[in-house]
């Protein structure tokens, strides 16, 4: 079972599911009239995109990028590495990151530059989750669901060594389980 090795859910899935809902409404009011190019960060981000996207009654393209920055533990080497790139042009378009969580605030700021090259008519960066205490460069997340303290969180694609990602709620991991 699973949840055994979770110490409690800090986001359970009903509150996840009414945030996106308002961020959704938020995003609506912001891009009406326009179409948007969404890039979901792989793999983390992906539970969160695909209900994200499926609230959003707007004109969405959807892309799929792969940064890795991580190894197995549990803090970012600094290091970010593109895995897989999109080969669609951005040039002109408005251009949403969509990411699970803002940490260091590395990956997010590499990506925002490499993407910045690419001359898009607009970019902004969606994250479900923000630990703001943990930041090592200066980076702002434009669309975030919520903001949380500085724990290990694994579940609604968050994971810890790649397991985790399918659990329905945001949960606290118990520290005996990535500190053996
Ligand atoms: P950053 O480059 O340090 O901002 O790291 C961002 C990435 O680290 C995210 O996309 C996650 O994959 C991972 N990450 C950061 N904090 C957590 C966490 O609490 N649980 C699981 N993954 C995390
Ligand atoms: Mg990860």
């Amino acid at each position: 079972m699973m949840y055994e090795d979770i110490e409690s859910v800090l986001i359970d899935r009903n509150a996840i599911q009414a945030r996106i809902k308002e961020m959704a409404a938020q995003l609506e009011k912001d891009y009406r009239g326009e179409s948007v190019v969404m890039i979901c960060i792989l793999r983390g981000a992906s539970v969160f995109f695909c209900d994200l996207v499926r609230e959003l009654d707007l004109d969405v393209r959807f892309e799929f990028m792969s940064v890795s920055s991580y190894g197995a533990g549990t803090t970012s080497s600094g290091e970010v590495r593109i895995v897989k790139d999109i080969n669609t042009p951005l040039a002109d378009r408005n251009v949403i990151i969509v990411e699970d969580i803002i940490d260091s605030g590395n990956t997010l700021s590499y990506l925002k530059r490499l993407l910045e090259q690419r001359n898009p008519k607009s970019l902004k960066i969606c994250a479900l989750l923000d630990k703001p205490s943990r930041r090592k460069v200066e980076l702002k997340g434009d669309y975030v669901g919520f903001t949380v303290e500085d724990k290990f969180l694994v579940g609604y694609g968050l994971d810890y060594a790649e397991k985790y990602r399918n659990l329905k709620d945001i949960c606290v991991l118990k520290p005996e389980i990535y500190q053996k």
